[in-house]
């Protein structure tokens, strides 16, 4: 009996043909129940011997039947997992990937330059007062840069700065120096907008005050930064100019190559300067000097990659943006 019930165990494909051999050996009226019923009739040493023959027959077959349970299972998911296959050699679904915006591209570039020099990246608010914008920073009282015509005041009397400077303030009066840090961030001018001008851009910010903190370390500073940029010898040059918070005061320019035209020129980046006494003494600082310089991130990225527009950095359109994808 035990191999022909092997052999039918074997032979079912799925768990219904399997359940029916199992009724037919194990049911109520199957070939082993019915041999198990019979031992009734038997004498006790017949039953104790046909009895043992019979459990192990039993334990055989239900053994036999969880196995075949298994293989049927595994069959089953093995068959799942063949149709699902996928298949790779189909061609994929093409997602656009996003990219960094050109000004974040330069601005993360420039990041790069100042913090492997050891300075600390830092920002504060772009809705400032009268205090942090001007006053501390030594502008007068009647400076024309106070003028409506420059700056957008809100209606409870603060502003939108005009400038990273105020930055400065902020920093000075919550840190001890010595100290090197450098401030990104979006600035506000109420000018007419044109192809050169908006009333929204961005600046870079430095700040650098210890002990004996000179003009050479700040020329320094930006002849570094120019290397980086545009490669090793690159010339800087300042000249003289006046801005409330630094004295002396300059501009700086960069000798570079035009990438458009192609001619050899000095290009104008910003202003720096020592930072003048009065701007120490507003944030309670002694016996020590710095300098600072500051220069607009557009006119940069404008001219290195041939951006002839300010405001197609930020029209939004994706046909610019695209061009400028992995630039910096
Ligand atoms: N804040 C000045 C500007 O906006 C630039 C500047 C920064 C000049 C630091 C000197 C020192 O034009």
């Amino acid at each position: 009996m035990l191999e022909e019930a092997l052999t039918r165990i074997a032979a079912a494909q799925d768990h219904r043909a399997l359940q029916d051999v199992r009724v037919a050996y194990l049911g109520k009226k199957g070939h082993l129940t019915e041999r198990l019923k019979a031992l009734g009739a038997l004498t006790p040493d017949e039953r104790r011997e046909a009895g043992r023959a019979l459990n192990e027959l039993k334990r055989a077959l239900e053994g036999a039947f969880d196995e075949r349970v298994r293989a049927l299972d595994e069959a089953v998911v093995r068959a799942q997992l063949e149709g699902e296959r996928v298949d790779v050699t189909l061609p994929g679904v093409r997602t656009s990937a996003g990219a960094h915006h050109l000004l974040t591209q330069v601005t993360h570039k420039l990041l790069d330059v100042f913090r492997s020099l050891g300075y600390e990246v830092v920002v504060g608010p772009e809705l400032e007062d009268d205090h942090h914008n001007f006053t501390a920073l030594n502008f007068p009282p009647e400076h024309p840069a106070r003028d409506t015509q420059d700056t957008f005041w809100t209606t409870d009397g603060r502003l939108l700065r005009t400038h990273t400077s105020p930055v400065q303030v902020r920093y000075m009066r919550e840190h001890r120096p010595p100290f090197r840090v450098v401030v990104p961030g979006k600035v506000f001018r109420n000018e007419a907008v044109d192809a050169t001008h908006e009333a929204q851009f961005h600046q870079l910010e430095a700040l650098v005050v210890g002990e004996r903190v000179t003009m050479a370390d700040l020329r320094g500073a930006i002849t570094a930064m120019a290397t980086a940029l545009l490669g090793s010898g690159t010339r800087t040059r300042l000249q003289p100019t006046f801005f409330p918070f630094v004295e002396p005061g300059a501009e700086f320019a960069v000798w570079w190559t035009h990438p458009k035209t192609g001619r050899e020129e000095w290009l104008e980046l910003g202003g720096c300067g020592m930072v003048h006494p009065n701007v120490f003494r507003a944030v309670g600082y002694e016996g020590v000097t710095g300098f600072a310089f500051g220069f607009g991130i557009e006119r940069l990225a404008m001219v290195t990659y041939g951006v002839a527009d300010i405001r197609d950095l930020y029209r939004g359109d994706v046909r610019v943006l695209e061009q400028f994808r992995g630039m910096a």
